[in-house]
């Protein structure tokens, strides 16, 4: 049942643990507060048309309306649970799965619950300065939406803190509000997740790339043979697909805008009209493409094969598999050895983050196939591409190791001297960042980038998505 009047919306019966309860209406306020000092700056106090949860059945979960982002109604949704549902995999498969945190396996799921988590705040930060340069009212709408479901993601994993670990997890949830993007003395634990994203190409690449490794990720744990796990990452999915599809349509209209300016003005230079060509787009999607590849970590992992054992994060679409013990199968990959590459064969649970990695490859391609489709359409050649996935990587058997976008073996020198046409240069920065001038009469939109083909929640182009005044 939905409790969607009290101080915490929740489908988890929360007043009947007064306990939990408590100590989640007491890391409320902080939550609060650390919104309001890292959430979106500068638009506090404004109305911003939002989607709120009401429901967690597929058909119609969304509300539509105007709201303050201090007064969302962030809340613990979780998946309605499978009868009788049993581990579908590992060692443990066919056995009922836990409802508790099972005692040798606590330290391997808080892990996963506390490395997951950090992104969702860290994305935030990240992206807090991005409103202030919104191409358009309904842009920026999009990335505030994208904002208060990272913070009710946050809540998600903040509930399997606060629920299932105890002191652990009650300190756990506090350091969540406390690390900090970018901070040197308090980062995020990932990366990726540390570097500011400052301009809307990147923002667009972010929602694309990343938060699709986001869903991957989740994909992974709603096949946990931890029940509560399982259930709350299967709602954040319904949530994340907007965020790809943010990205993936953010995208196409800026390759969409290039195609108009240069049926305008046949054989110009795109960046002199304003937009932003196709080469420079490419560099991008090389960059954050390859950053997003190593969140999914090493191609051999023993702790890949760890958590697939225990039953605590499976493969994308576990029941699409066959043998579900994998115990016998391997994975040929190939290893750089001297200056080329080798195949090797590697014991199938160590490879389980290299085939999770095969799915989110595969699902990023669709993505490029629609924007050929555009181009196609226009009646042009050029097409995009994902690079090699050996390319530019900083983790795994990759690392410290040179490859073109075709993924051929080359000397670090000769990937220095082409890196500034492969991947974004200082310069293709500061030609994207003189774009970056906010436009926010209803219905206009930046010049760098296409209209929307249709509007959120079918709302006319001109809708005030954010009410400025
Ligand atoms: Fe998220
Ligand atoms: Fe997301």
């Amino acid at each position: 049942m939905m409790e969607l009047s009290e101080k915490i919306p929740n489908n988890v019966n929360l007043s009947s643990d007064k306990g939990l309860q408590r100590a989640l209406e007491h890391w409320q306020p902080s939550f609060l507060n650390w919104w309001k000092d890292m959430g979106p700056a500068g638009f506090q106090a404004k109305d911003v048309y939002l989607r709120t949860a009401i429901s967690v059945e597929p058909s119609g979960w969304a509300h539509f309306d105007h709201v303050k982002m201090p007064d969302y109604r962030w809340g613990i949704f979780l998946s309605p649970p499978e009868k009788d549902r049993t581990i579908g995999f590992g060692d443990n498969a066919g056995q009922p799965v836990w409802t508790e945190v099972p005692g040798e396996y606590r330290n391997h799921l808080r892990r996963l619950i506390v490395t997951q988590a950090d992104t969702e705040p860290a994305s935030v930060e990240q992206q807090r300065l991005l409103g202030q340069t919104a191409p358009s009212l309904y842009d920026m709408r999009n990335l505030f939406q994208v904002n208060v479901e990272e913070g009710r993601h946050l809540w998600a994993m903040v509930y399997l803190l606060h629920g299932f670990f105890g002191r652990d997890g009650r300190e756990e949830a506090e350091a969540l509000l406390a690390r900090r993007s970018g901070d040197p003395d308090k980062p995020r634990i990932l990366e990726a997740f540390n570097s500011p994203i400052d301009n809307w190409v990147s923002f667009f690449m972010f929602t694309m790339f990343t938060d699709r490794d986001g869903k991957f990720q989740l994909l992974a744990l709603a096949e946990s043979g931890f029940e509560p796990l399982a259930r709350t990452t299967r709602f954040m999915l319904t949530e994340e697909a907007h965020h790809m599809f943010v990205g993936e349509t953010g995208i196409r209209r800026i390759i969409q805008r290039a195609i108009e300016i240069m049926k305008e003005h046949p054989g110009c230079d795109v960046r002199k009209m304003g937009g932003i060509d196709f080469e420079t787009v490419q560099r991008y999607i090389n960059f954050w493409y390859s950053i997003s590849l190593d969140l999914f970590g090493g191609e051999i992992s023993s702790n890949a094969a760890d958590f697939f054992g225990a039953g605590l994060k499976g493969r994308a679409f576990e029941a699409r598999h066959e043998d579900h013990v994998a115990l016998e199968g391997s994975y040929s990959m190939s290893v750089p050895e001297g200056d080329g590459l080798v195949e090797q064969e590697v014991p199938l649970r160590n490879a389980m983050n290299e085939v999770l990695r095969d799915g989110y490859a595969a699902d990023n391609q669709r993505g490029v196939d629609m924007w050929n489709r555009t181009l196609e359409k226009a009646g042009l050649d050029f097409r995009f591409t994902l690079p090699s996935r050996r390319f530019n990587r900083n983790i795994g058997i990759y690392t410290g190791h040179s490859f073109n976008p075709e993924g051929e073996p080359m000397s670090a020198e000769e990937f220095e001297s082409r890196r500034s046409q492969w991947l974004p240069s200082a310069a293709d920065k500061a030609f994207v960042d003189s774009l970056m001038k906010p436009v926010l009469e209803p219905g206009k939109i930046a010049n760098w980038i296409a209209a929307p083909p249709k509007g959120i929640n079918s709302r006319a182009n001109d809708f005030e998505y954010v009410r400025l005044d």
